[in-house]
């Protein structure tokens, strides 16, 4: 049993479900909060997060819940407490505490919620999408007669015309960020601030990444905040999703640290490298002044009406036009980002949308990424970009180049030898850069009508203001 009411007025989720509602015109929607997620005995179970399009609509995180929007009115359907939860978890707050903060018109028990669906319309006629809770969703598609394929996440495959109407209504006023959604990012990425500048600061050759993400994370819990996803701290930047901290940090190591806070389920999701000696060598500085220019260079284009993939080619021409001065590419920028020889140092995609989910709307797979008509290249590297639509006023999109030396792709004589045999990779002039596995530098950027606003431009970034950050610490 898990109860978190929101902390912001309730018309942001009034105004939110009667836009959603605006767009489904008659048609009901039922969407469910999930449950708890067992860990391993009953009473022991994972913090409850949850499913973000509820988050979205009611604010308030509660276990089992779901919430029908149907014919003007929005009826919140609960668990109803046991005799004993006040014993264990505390006073439940009341139905009209509930209903005051959420701004539903009226709090049902869960039993009644198939008399309920009756009446708007039957099973088949409701639309729902898929919980992320594997339990809630075989519950759901029981209730809603759905026929859903297995697996962990379920996407988009095998939905209901009805649902797939209200993905595309759900994406449609997700895409694009309120005031409500934009305070609490903003109060997202200002503890994520905290984060990385303690990161830095408590930087040391001897410590482990574990010791630095403890100071990190401390800084999110400190402010009432969970990691919006598993902290990436570490000093093989090159695993591009490491998930393990029990490296020890050695001076002319460069530490990647990836990490986000959630506030309220919105999210943010903020990279810096940083010297763990407190400078950065020659090499480190040469290749991080590349990947600063191509994050610079794409968050410039964050405008309306730029489509997301040319942000990332922009990108991938810094890198590429870097690298080439380097000598560790050669030829022409345009042409190698043409024939994605950039990919072989920089193999992911510049970015993705950023709201309650760090990858907003993932769940929805590529109809949430990718505007209609458009689907995902194949060529490696471009195969990764998560968003490929043009940009609108409140989209939050991250900016995140990086450059890796990867040493499954440089194994893969696939993908480096249509470069080294005609020359434009010159793989041997990697050596000289030794001192660099991974380096990634990643913002948050909000979509206005004119130029963008990165939310999280108090987190040093610039070589001597990263340096003047580590040395906060050693003082
Ligand atoms: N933190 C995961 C990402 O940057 O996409
Ligand atoms: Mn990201
Ligand atoms: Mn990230």
């Amino acid at each position: 049993m898990s109860t978190r009411l929101p902390v912001q007025p309730s018309d942001r989720f009034v105004g939110r479900r009667r836009a959603l509602a605006a767009a489904l015109g008659p048609r009901a929607a039922l969407v469910f909060a999930g449950g708890l997620r067992g860990r391993n005995y009953p009473a022991n179970s994972y913090p409850f997060r949850a499913d973000s399009h509820f988050l979205y609509l009611c604010g308030a995180a509660l276990t089992d819940a779901a919430l029908l929007v149907h014919d003007g009115r929005c009826e919140l359907f609960v668990v109803p407490a046991a005799e004993d939860d006040a014993l264990w978890h505390g006073e439940i707050p009341s139905a009209s505490e509930v209903c005051r903060t959420t701004g539903v018109d009226a709090l049902r028990s869960i039993h009644e919620l198939p008399a309920a669906i009756a009446s708007a319309g039957g099973a088949r006629a409701v639309a729902t999408l898929p919980s992320l809770d594997p339990l809630t969703r075989a519950r759901q598609a029981a209730l809603l007669e759905r026929r859903w394929p297995g697996g962990r996440f379920p996407g988009v495959d095998g939905l209901d015309a009805v649902d797939l109407e209200l993905a595309d209504a759900v994406i449609e006023l997700r895409l694009r960020h309120d005031d409500g959604a934009l305070e609490m990012i903003r109060r997202a990425i200002e503890g994520t601030a905290a984060a990385h500048l303690a990161g830095m600061a408590v930087t040391r050759p001897g410590l482990f990444e574990y010791e630095v993400r403890a100071a990190m994370e401390r800084e999110l819990i400190a402010r009432e905040m969970e990691c919006a996803y598993g902290s990436i701290v570490t000093v093989h930047g090159e695993i591009l999703h490491a998930t393990t901290h029990h490296n020890r940090l050695s001076n002319g190591d460069l530490l990647l640290a990836d990490v986000g806070g959630e506030y309220q389920g919105w999210a943010s999701d903020v990279t810096r490298t940083w010297p763990v000696g407190g400078a950065f060598s020659p090499t480190q500085r040469a290749l991080y002044e590349i990947v600063l220019a191509a994050n610079e260079a794409a968050i410039a284009m964050v405008r309306p009406g730029v489509r997301y993939r040319d942000v990332h080619l922009a990108a991938a021409r810094v890198l590429a036009s870097g690298l080439v001065d380097e000598g560790i590419l050669r030829g022409d920028p345009d042409a190698l980002v043409e024939r994605g020889a950039h990919a072989l140092l920089f193999p992911h995609g510049v970015g993705h949308l950023l709201g309650l989910d760090v990858h907003d709307m993932e769940d929805l797979g590529d109809r949430a990424g990718y505007a209609r008509g458009r689907s995902r290249s194949e060529q490696f590297g471009l195969a990764y970009l998560r968003l490929d639509r043009d940009l609108t006023p409140g989209m939050v999109v991250t900016i995140e180049p990086g450059l890796y030396v990867v040493p499954a792709i440089l194994a893969d004589a696939r993908l480096c030898e249509p470069f080294a045999q005609d020359g434009s990779f010159a793989r041997e002039r990697l050596t000289r850069f030794s001192d660099v596995r991974g380096i990634r530098i990643e913002d948050d950027v909000l979509c206005t009508p004119t130029e963008p606003v990165v939310l999280s431009s108090s987190i040093p970034k610039t070589v001597a203001a990263v340096e003047a950050a580590v040395a906060r610490g050693r003082v």
